[in-house]
């Protein structure tokens, strides 16, 4: 099953969205640390380029695929891509997500709406199933949806972003129960508050920042590192019993 090393993905391909920068960087960096080769995915490949550049450079191995997970016809080919050179994919981590409005749940406009759903919910959504198709394959594999603390308690002001995040978790538990019996396991990583592009406007405030600290009992917000080694737990061997979990990272914040 393993070499004695439960974290060791030589010879797994791992599909990380979101990988050009913060949590889903890091996570495709510690991915390739651990012998996966990693397929660095986001909207626009400059970013992407520059992060298999890094893993390169530190003896990993990487490729650069642009895909916008809110466009279907980009998912349909980021498959057929992966399938005509790889033939196979062990991981696929759904980390890309959308949250264009920040504001009273009452304005929500069509257009937030649409394109956070389109994103976070249709965009996991037919990730999972052409990912899970291909897993099925092959040997199996595992996926992991980058949730969020605000798919259990809404963001203040983020009303339809929480909803997709809370829709991510019913999606996890949904296509966990469905795809064991092709070995796929499917799981998802809860973050709290993390020192991204993301989050700016919470980390560079100092005052919105104190008010966000009072309900995180470790007076911190997460650097993106601290969520990468979780996600390398629930694709490795280590977790081989594991689906349909969600694992908070959140400094204690949903202790309540
Ligand atoms: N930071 C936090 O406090 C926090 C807390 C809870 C959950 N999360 C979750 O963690 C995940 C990663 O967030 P982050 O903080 O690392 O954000 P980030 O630093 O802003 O990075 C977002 C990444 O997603 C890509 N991206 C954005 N829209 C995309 C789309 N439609 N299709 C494909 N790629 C897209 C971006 O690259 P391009 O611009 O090149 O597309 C970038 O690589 C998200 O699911 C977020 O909801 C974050």
């Amino acid at each position: 099953m393993n070499n004695g090393n439960l974290f060791d993905l030589s010879g797994k391909i791992a599909l990380v969205t979101g990988a050009s920068r913060g949590i889903g960087e890091s996570i495709a960096k510690l991915l390739a640390q651990h012998g996966a080769h990693v397929i660095v995915s986001s909207r626009k490949i400059a970013g992407c380029q520059a992060v298999v550049d890094d893993i390169t450079k530190a003896g990993g191995s990487a490729q650069a695929i642009a895909c916008h997970i809110g466009e279907m016809d980009q998912i349909d080919a980021i498959f057929a891509s992966i399938a005509e050179q790889h033939g196979k994919l062990d991981i696929l981590v759904n980390n890309a997500a959308a949250n264009p409005y920040f504001g009273h749940i009452l304005d929500t406009d069509l257009s937030a709406f649409q394109k956070t759903v389109d994103v976070n919910i249709r965009g996991y959504f037919f990730m999972s199933t052409l990912g899970a198709k291909l897993m099925r394959e092959s040997d199996g594999g595992s996926i992991v949806n980058v949730a969020s603390i605000n798919g259990v308690i809404p963001g203040d002001f983020q009303g339809i972003y929480s909803i997709t995040k809370a829709a991510v978790i019913s999606m996890t538990k949904a296509f966990a129960k469905e795809c064991a019996p092709f070995n796929i396991r499917v799981n998802a990583l809860l973050p709290g508050a993390t020192d991204t592009k993301f989050a700016s406007t919470l980390v560079n405030n100092p005052k919105i920042l104190e008010q966000a600290m009072a309900h995180v009992p470790m007076k911190r917000v997460a650097q993106p590192d601290e969520m990468a080694g979780t996600v390398l737990y629930l694709v490795s061997d280590a977790s081989s019993y594991t689906t349909g979990t969600a694992i908070n990272v959140d400094g204690g914040y949903l202790i309540g």
